[in-house]
């Protein structure tokens, strides 16, 4: 189990930051690796699947590679399926389930491909062993992955289980809902060093700033979850003990503040009981009020980090009453955050309203360029216009994908809106 050929699945865009975390988490030279479209390759070991399923913020899940062969029918994909030694896995006593997927595959059923290995499975075993497994579809035991391309048939062996997103924290979440890996992506495109201020002003359910947070904490993002490899037959649960001690002693005392809103108060609820679960209730401060009226939340200029309300699955939402009668983590009334010299914006009434959109966010970088000088804002959106509707030039576009949509993380540097006032100076 010393020689094993790991491929790490992740959201596209995201590969080469998954790259570099895998040789940090598994302490490899670079020539271990080799990064692919929606994933990274790696050789490693059976202890750097648990390690890496236990540290990487960045990975769909872990799988290990137990067969890449071509293929031309149906006949070749049961054969190429019958002779990996899945005995080696899982017994005949334990569940187990198919996933499929396919790009440019000839074949003319999934479904049938799948089937084609399921009984290659089943059968192998029946032959060693008198025993078939039974399959299971929602709580297997064992997950083996297919991939069929133009002329290949790729089998894996899943050990994450569920996928890595799912830290087992964020048991409260709104209508749109960042996924955990795609928040850590944008934590690690923006350089964030874990000493500078962080605050995402449409927080929601708190994603973004509770990842930051374990992060600052050095808190393993799969801590608190099962993984399926403690199904499998190579597990050995004193190594993973031990593994998991390790971590636990690792984590440290965030050195900054990190700082969450949103005008949904319902969210800072959410986002306020997703960040005790995740460990990180005393780090992340979070509130209500509207993004258009927070003041900056700390005196020293750091990075505005967020994923805003965007038209088709979520519209922009505040106005400055609501925002005035935020509460805060003490259930308090909170003003020290709010700019009382804002203007009313007014509330969207059209879900997705292009027009109201286009204020939301002109009135959103007036906001920023009024009173977070000396901030940097990281935005995700689906909109590549975004940078001209805020009036803003990006200093840096990262290409990002959001599921299946294409997004762009622009980064503004925010300085003062120029002064009509001023005089020019004479030359
Ligand atoms: C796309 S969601 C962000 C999801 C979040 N990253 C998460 O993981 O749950 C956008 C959020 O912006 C909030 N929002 C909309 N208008 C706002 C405003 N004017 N000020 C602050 N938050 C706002 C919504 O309530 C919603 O939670």
């Amino acid at each position: 189990m010393n020689q094993l050929q790991l491929f790490l699945p992740c959201a596209a865009g995201v590969e080469e930051r998954l790259a570099e975390e895998c040789l940090l988490i598994t302490d490899q030279q670079p020539g271990t690796l080799k990064t692919t479209r929606g994933g990274v390759l790696v050789q490693a070991s059976w202890r750097d699947v648990m390690l890496l399923n236990l540290h990487s913020r960045l990975a769909q899940r872990v799988l290990v590679q137990l067969s890449n062969v071509e293929y031309r029918s149906d006949q070749d994909i049961y054969e190429n399926a019958s002779e990996v030694a899945w005995e080696i896995w899982f017994t005949p006593k334990q569940s187990f389930k198919i996933e499929i997927t396919a790009q440019h595959s000839p074949v003319k059923s999934l479904n049938y491909s799948a089937l084609l290995v399921k009984d290659a499975i089943c059968d192998r075993f029946r032959h060693k062993s008198g025993v078939r497994p039974n399959v299971e579809t929602r709580w297997p035991d064992a997950r083996v992955y297919v991939h069929l391309s133009a002329t290949h048939q790729t089998l894996y062996m899943d050990t994450s289980g569920e996928a890595l997103f799912k830290r087992g924290w964020r048991t409260d979440k709104g209508d749109a809902p960042l996924k955990e890996t795609l928040a850590a992506a944008m934590i690690a495109a923006s350089g964030w060093d874990g000493e500078t201020p962080l605050y995402d002003p449409c927080c929601g359910s708190g994603t973004i700033a509770i990842e930051a947070a374990q992060i600052a904490c050095n808190i393993a993002p799969g801590g608190q979850r099962q993984f399926g490899f403690e199904k499998l037959l190579p597990y050995q649960s004193h190594v993973w003990s031990a593994i998991k001690s390790e971590a636990k002693a690792a984590e440290s005392k965030a050195v900054v503040p990190i700082f969450g809103s949103d005008v949904a108060h319902r969210m800072v609820d959410f986002a306020m009981r997703n960040a005790e679960r995740a460990g990180v209730g005393d780090v992340v401060q979070l509130r209500g009020g509207d993004a258009l009226q927070r003041l900056p939340p700390c005196d020293k200029p750091g990075i505005l980090l967020l994923n805003p309300p965007y038209g088709e699955r979520i519209e922009a939402a505040g106005f400055a009453g609501t925002a005035s009668g935020a509460r805060t983590r003490r259930g308090g009334r909170e003003s020290a955050w709010l700019d009382p010299t804002a203007d009313p914006v007014q509330q969207n009434d059209s879900a997705g309203d292009a027009a109201s959109m286009d204020s939301f966010f002109r009135q959103l970088s007036t906001h920023w360029k009024t009173h977070y000088m000396g901030w940097t804002a990281w935005v995700l959106t689906p909109d590549l216009k975004l940078p001209g509707r805020m009036r803003f030039k990006e200093s840096r576009r990262v290409p990002m994908w959001n599921g299946p949509i294409e997004c762009r993380m622009f980064r503004f540097e925010i300085s003062a809106m120029p002064d009509k006032n001023a005089k020019l100076p004479e030359v």
